[in-house]
């Protein structure tokens, strides 16, 4: 197994396996959004694949955030934006191995927090980021008004 930095070759697959915790998106809408991270020098976000022998069963996407969030005071810090594990491949510790990434990730550039969030019926993934370390910290609803 490995563990690498998405990049255009893998273009596909990383877009493929977003599709799969993103349904609501377009293939061409996160194709889209993917290539812009990769060819803007600030790229937004950065994905990782979790390979096994040719097969790609996981990713994680993270970004810097320099702006303010919510539960943290340090800046920036790590933010997971998205992870996902195919679900025959779940419990094997793949979810886990990909945050040790980011963890790596986070030290290497002397980023002190990682962050993340999910949505307050996602049990499994509450689970999943307490049994990685995380510790709740806010629980926020969202509002919006058209004007
Ligand atoms: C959440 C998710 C990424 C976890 O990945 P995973 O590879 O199955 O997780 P791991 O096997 O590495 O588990 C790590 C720890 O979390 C725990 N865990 C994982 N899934 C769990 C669940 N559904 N219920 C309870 N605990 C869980 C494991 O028991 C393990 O604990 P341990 O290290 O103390 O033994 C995966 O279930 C998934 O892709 N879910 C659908 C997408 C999703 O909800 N993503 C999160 C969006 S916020």
């Amino acid at each position: 197994m490995s563990i690498i930095i998405a990049d255009k070759k893998v273009l596909n697959e990383w877009v493929k396996l977003s599709l799969k915790l993103f349904p609501e998106c377009s293939y061409q809408e996160i194709y889209e959004e993917y290539q812009n991270y990769l060819t803007n020098d600030l790229q937004k976000e950065i994905g990782f694949l979790y390979q096994i022998y040719q097969e790609f069963v996981a990713f994680m996407n993270i970004s810097i955030r320099k702006e303010y969030v919510n539960g943290t005071n340090t800046s920036p810090v790590l933010f997971i934006e998205a992870i996902y594990v195919e679900e025959k491949y779940r419990k094997q510790g793949i979810g886990k191995k990909l945050i040790k990434q980011a963890e790596e990730f986070a030290r290497s550039r002397g980023i002190k927090q990682i962050a993340s969030d999910c949505l307050i019926d996602n049990t499994n993934s509450e689970e999943f980021h307490k049994s990685c370390g995380f510790r709740e910290t806010e629980r926020v609803i969202f509002f919006v008004k058209e004007v």
